[in-house]
């Protein structure tokens, strides 16, 4: 038995992780895994989330048992509000169901799930997702037996962009299509649709009829601002717009490994919510029985104190700050000191925890194999691993291959 399994392929971002830690030269650097690093290339605990651990630890009314299978709901509403905004009218109308999920890829795992089974489908189940995208979109979808289908997104010419790619695809799909959208800072390209491009793209989904599966796992961190980043979403739903968000606390509470989400799905009246949210709970109840505690506490307390949530913002512009120096420096360092040959405006335009370098293949993999740079091969680097000790020693070498 077992001996026709084949062996498969190490995950593509966190084999860079395990190389990286193998590594044992001085000059190595990690720009693979989408986490923040601070000045001195460690991670950095929030200081308010130390703070709400505290609280935590001082609070004799807890105990270990289990959360409803929906999740907390303190952390659920306040997560809502965050995303949908303070004063949504679908959260006031009662129209939005919201369930606590294993991170970011726990929601978009339950959304996909409750799409495969309950979306009217009137053909074969497809999913549109932007071309490049999160490589484990891929997987999540296939997974629930939906198959991954690309939309143009990315101008490989420009290093921006493909507006007029999108807006076709999104023209001659059938209608009623499923689209994937990155809510803000996109990944893995940092560019994003601006605000009248959005307007747009919301028109002819709206003509269409077609449904959009928001994923918004940096919110915070395209701006600095929490709410200029949830913009697309709540314009989506101030026109009606079908749809459901992915949302994630790992990047913006920097809680990687406490698994702390949750999906939001936007209905049109209390009654279908409240139908929707009985089979969530269903689904939910088979695959995890209920989410993990203490990672949505935390993130409770941050969301419903007024004064934790203010140094929460404080803390997501340190991150969202310190990311932009970067940005400027090594667009420095490229055009003004090295005179790399090319463009590297599009270092600086790009938004968000990542930089789509425009690198090719060959040349990530002569940063890796001789530079000790660890980068994803299509070429995007985790602003979050550049910092003043190493951000000179990446420009020499993004010159370096370059001129090989
Ligand atoms: C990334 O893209 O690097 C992050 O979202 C981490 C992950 O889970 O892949």
């Amino acid at each position: 038995i077992w001996q026709s399994v084949p062996l498969a392929p190490p995950d593509s971002i966190f084999k860079l992780t395990a190389a990286y830690k193998a590594d044992t030269s001085k000059d190595k650097v990690n720009l693979g895994v989408g986490a923040y690093r601070d000045d001195n290339d460690k991670p950095w605990i929030l200081p308010v989330v130390k703070k709400a651990t505290q609280i935590l630890l001082n609070d004799e009314t807890l105990d270990h048992e289990y959360l409803p299978i929906t999740g907390l709901s303190d952390f659920t509403n306040g997560a809502a509000k965050l995303i949908l905004g303070s004063e949504s009218p679908a959260i006031k109308e009662g129209r939005t169901v919201s369930v606590q999920t294993i991170s970011g890829t726990g929601a978009n795992h339950l959304g996909a799930l409750f799409l495969s089974r309950f979306y009217n489908w009137n053909g074969p189940r497809k999913v549109y997702l932007s071309n490049p995208t999160w490589a484990n979109h891929h997987a999540i979808f296939r997974n629930v037996g939906i198959e991954p289908v690309d939309y143009a997104y990315y101008d490989p010419k420009t290093i921006g962009l493909d507006f007029s790619g999108f807006i076709q695809i999104l023209k001659n799909a059938p209608d009623r299509s499923i689209f994937l959208l990155h809510a803000c800072a996109h990944n893995p390209t940092g560019v994003d649709p601006t605000p009248e491009q959005w307007r747009t793209i919301a028109e002819v989904i709206k003509a269409k009829g077609h449904y959009s599966f928001f994923d918004c796992a940096y919110q915070g961190f395209a701006s600095g601002d929490l709410d200029r980043d949830a913009w697309a979403v709540r314009y989506f739903v101030e026109q009606g717009i079908p749809l459901l968000v992915c949302q994630s606390f790992a990047k913006n509470a920097g809680l990687y490994g406490e698994r702390v989400g949750a999906l939001h799905l936007v209905s049109v009246d209390q009654d279908t919510a409240s139908r929707v949210k009985s089979q969530m709970s269903v689904l939910q109840r088979s695959e995890i029985s209920n989410p993990p505690a203490h990672g949505a506490r935390l993130v409770s307390l941050i969301l419903n104190d007024p004064e934790l949530f203010e140094e929460w913002k404080g803390d997501i512009k340190t991150m969202a700050e310190r990311i932009k120096a970067m940005r400027r420096e090594l667009r420095r360092l490229l055009t003004e000191e090295l005179h790399t040959p090319g463009n590297w405006d599009h270092i600086v335009n790009q938004i968000g925890m990542f930089s789509f370098t425009g690198l090719n293949g060959e040349q990530c993999k002569e940063l890796t194999e001789t530079g000790h740079i660890y980068l994803t091969g299509n070429g995007r680097i985790s602003m979050a691993g550049l910092n003043t000790g190493n951000i000179r020693y990446v420009a020499e070498q993004i010159d370096r291959v370059v001129h090989q």
